[in-house]
């Protein structure tokens, strides 16, 4: 099995070859190749996805990707994140995975990715005006919805879908969309809530949601909410599938150059990342629960200060790879 390994900016690089490292540990053919991406990939090339890189994935089984963003391309006509959302549009990988968990709490935002704000028509007026606009197509509301409806049968059989369909175009239709495929769907039970009034429950009761079921832009706020009253940024992972093969696998943070360099970022988000690429991306479930119950363990005798703890990112490494050998 090919992965392609997109270290990418900041601590991308750092929790990058963490995962490495632990991957080549498992009892599995894994080839890693290693690709330029994001903003290392601008400053040798100028194209933060360079044809070769975007080759390789297309060629691979599966995707797995540190972060990108450099704060000093922040301003620039090409950035690193343009990287990213070609990629993922490249792919094709509509269904972004992202699982939140603490005491009481197992929540799954299902993020539609390939759409919305991030995809429509942007421009500037002559009078300054600028705008970016939200659009979605039926066909991929649909098919976003039915993955959210069958991802929750395996689990507590519940999705919220969220929309602001008090105000927007898009949302109504995202309602009437999910209303007429639900049912195909009896055994799943569906509600329906605002954006706002669902960040509120996020951070009041998270525990009531299963499957929260969402178009990209709400999807990217709710999940760092989500990640925000599970134990942060640095625990939470994401599986971004498309029909086939390959996914792409990386952690919901960023490249975090705040503590970049410094040999402190928890490469937890990015196993988990790892081991959703396991489970939902090579087919290798047992590995995945193997890797997850690992990176759990050592999460709890090695806490990096991110939770709290002293632990640096190789001493919650090492940690890792002991559990692992156990
Ligand atoms: C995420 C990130 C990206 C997004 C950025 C880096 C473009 O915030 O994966 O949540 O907005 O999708
Ligand atoms: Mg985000």
């Amino acid at each position: 099995m090919k992965v392609v390994l997109l270290p990418g900016d900041g601590i991308g690089a750092e929790v990058s070859a963490v995962a490495a490292h632990v991957l080549r540990e498992l009892p599995l053919q894994l080839e890693l190749e290693e690709h330029l991406f994001g903003g290392a990939a601008i400053r040798e090339t100028g194209d933060p996805l360079p044809p070769e890189t975007l080759a390789a994935c297309r060629a691979a089984d599966a995707v797995l990707m540190g972060a990108v963003g450099l704060p000093e391309l922040d301003r620039a006509d090409v950035r690193p994140e343009h990287g990213l959302i070609r990629l993922r549009r490249e792919l094709d990988v509509y269904a972004n995975l992202r699982p939140a968990r603490a005491d009481g709490v197992d929540l799954l935002v299902v993020r539609e990715l390939v759409g919305g704000l991030y995809y429509g028509q942007r421009g500037t007026r002559p009078d300054g005006t600028v705008f970016d606009t939200m659009e979605y197509r039926p066909d991929q509301v649909e098919r976003i919805a039915r993955r959210g409806f069958e991802i929750a049968r395996g689990r507590r059989a519940q999705v919220t879908s969220v929309d602001k369909a008090n105000i927007l175009d898009t949302s109504r239709m995202w309602r009437e969309v999910v209303e007429r495929i639900a049912p195909d769907y009896p055994d799943v039970e569906l509600d329906h809530m605002l954006v706002d009034n669902c960040g509120m429950q996020l951070v009041q009761a998270p525990g009531r949601f299963d499957v929260l079921l969402t178009e990209n832009t709400f999807g990217d706020i709710l999940s760092d909410v989500a990640a925000g009253v599970t134990g942060g940024l640095g625990l939470a992972g994401s599986a971004s599938l498309g029909t086939d093969r390959p996914g792409i696998f990386e952690p919901v943070h960023g490249s975090a150059p705040d503590i970049a360099g410094k040999g402190i970022a928890n490469p937890a988000a990015m196993l988990r990342s790892a081991a959703l690429m396991l489970r939902h991306g090579l087919d290798e479930p047992a590995e995945a629960e193997r890797l997850e119950q690992a990176v759990d363990a050592a999460l709890a005798a090695a806490p990096t200060p991110d939770l709290g703890g002293g632990a640096t990112t190789s001493e919650l490494t090492g940690a890792v790879l002991s559990e692992l050998r156990r």
